[in-house]
């Protein structure tokens, strides 16, 4: 029981420690191939109702990022055809930055699909959320960045998506400087408690 009681402490450690780092502050040396399995094995515990699989995670070796930095170049001058050169560039370094970056992208399925997309979405979430906890576990910064791109032309195609596929969103992970954590909303923020008057605010066993 003793032993449960600390792994809950440094559960609970962990899950507070996980914040945001944005890749400009990632910096190197990569994790090992053995690091990101493990990452990526903690990904594969996420709830998934029907056992669907719905997503999936597109690793982008160093040697492969410039592909997705002229994608998100591309997808710049889609949507702004008058786009200086300058901000082209930055545009294509957001694909450089972190020492790690993944793709996560989620198939909505079928039209008529029972397991709705906001449900294939959570899934999702959790399993990001798997990786980025055994990632903090483990001392390493990351973020989660989107952007107007990941719905481009240019990704989608880099990333050879089914019309029912959707990429969501870049996970990134290097090594961080340690930060204060930021204001976190209270319970009585997130909560609701269902009363016979309808649902109230926070959380009330009485109820
Ligand atoms: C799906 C998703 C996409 C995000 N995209 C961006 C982004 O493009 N740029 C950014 O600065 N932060 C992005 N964020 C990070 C949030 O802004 C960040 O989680 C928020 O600022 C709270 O910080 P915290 O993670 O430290 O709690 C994204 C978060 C999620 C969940």
């Amino acid at each position: 029981m003793a032993e449960h009681r600390e792994w809950t402490e440094m559960l609970h450690h962990i899950v507070r420690q996980r914040q945001t780092v944005l890749p400009k502050r990632l910096v190197g040396p990569a994790p090992s191939q053995r690091e990101l399995d493990q990452w990526l094995e903690a990904a594969t515990h996420a709830p998934d109702h029907g056992r669907l699989r719905p997503f999936r995670l597109v690793f982008f070796p160093t040697a492969q990022r410039h592909k997705l930095g002229q994608a998100f170049a591309q997808a710049l001058r889609e949507r702004d055809p008058s786009a200086s050169e300058a901000q082209t560039q930055r545009a294509y370094e957001k694909a450089l930055r972190a020492p790690v970056l993944l793709v996560l992208v989620v198939d909505a399925g079928p039209a008529d699909a029972e397991i709705s997309l906001h449900e294939r979405i959570i899934c999702a979430g959790c399993a990001v959320q798997n990786l980025l906890l055994s990632a903090t576990a483990r001392g390493w910064g990351s973020s989660l960045t989107s952007g107007k791109a990941m719905t481009s032309a240019a990704v989608r195609a880099l990333l050879g998506l089914k019309p029912s596929e959707h990429a969501i969103c870049c996970i990134n992970v290097g090594a961080a400087e340690h930060r204060p954590t930021g204001e976190r909303p209270s319970v009585h923020d997130i909560t609701r408690t269902m009363t016979d008057a309808g649902p109230v605010d926070g959380l009330s066993q009485q109820a």
